[in-house]
């Protein structure tokens, strides 16, 4: 299965994509991850992302459509793969067709997950992260047993960056944008599907396997 996941920031992209790809054998690729990894290594792309999601911009189309290209070609990639957080333009939408296009393949389908923007803020504030496995909690919504411990792994936990009320502002005011276009654009392609994402996460994710249709 060739699926994406759009929504805007803290609409549960990441908390929904963990379930989606154990279900489906699939490999998870977020770009918002493999940005985050190269900025921990300290690498030149790491570097440039960084000085783009601090301010909750966009890292250029160029830069974000060339890592996803050429992780499309890895082998586990041949089952079909989840991409969360790309794309995000409707650039990359174009870059991305015509990738898989060139691999005979298309997308069967895009997940559309809708958050009202009031509730956006308050998600992405309280998220905590794990440092090892990369596990999402939020303090009120889905807080860990004990404070600031993975429950899964028992690793510490963090907050991103660019969870502060600012940036999350700046991320929604973007999104609003440059991504939301593409609602319309898996739209006319028929392959949207909408599942309202301010419901409790495992219904969530009971929505997504019923569009998904296994
Ligand atoms: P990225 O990492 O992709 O972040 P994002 O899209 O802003 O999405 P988030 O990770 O904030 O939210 P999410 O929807 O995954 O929510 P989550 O499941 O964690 O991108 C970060 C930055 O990288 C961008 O700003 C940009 O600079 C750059 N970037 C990445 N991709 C790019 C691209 N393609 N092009 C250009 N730049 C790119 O949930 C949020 C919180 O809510 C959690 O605490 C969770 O526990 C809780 N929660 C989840 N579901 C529910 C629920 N149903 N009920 C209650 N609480 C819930
Ligand atoms: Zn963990």
């Amino acid at each position: 299965m060739r699926l994406i996941l759009l929504g805007p920031p803290g609409a549960g992209k990441g908390t929904q994509a963990a379930g989606i790809v154990e279900r489906y054998n699939i490999p998870h690729i977020s770009t918002g991850d493999i940005f985050r990894k190269n900025i921990q290594e300290g690498t030149t792309l790491g570097k440039k992302a960084k000085e783009y999601m601090d301010q909750g911009l966009l890292v250029p189309d160029d830069v974000v459509v060339a890592i996803v290209e050429e992780r499309l070609k890895e082998a586990d990639c041949a089952k079909g793969f989840l991409l969360d957080g790309f794309p995000r333009t409707v650039k990359q939408a174009e870059a991305l067709d015509e990738a898989l296009a060139g691999m005979n393949a298309s997308l069967d389908k895009a997940i559309n997950v809708t958050v009202d923007k009031n509730v956006l803020i308050e998600r992405a504030v309280g998220r905590r992260i794990c440092k090892a496995c990369g596990a999402t909690y939020h303090i009120k919504f889905h807080p860990p047993s004990k404070d600031g411990i993975c429950d899964k792994c028992g690793g510490s936990l963090y907050q991103r960056a660019d969870d502060n009320e600012e940036t999350v502002t700046k991320r929604i005011e973007v999104y609003l944008k440059e991504t939301q276009p593409l609602i319309d654009y898996y739209k006319q392609r028929n392959i949207l599907v909408t599942i309202d994402g301010e419901q409790d996460i495992s219904k969530v994710f009971e929505d997504i396997v019923a569009a998904l249709g296994a």
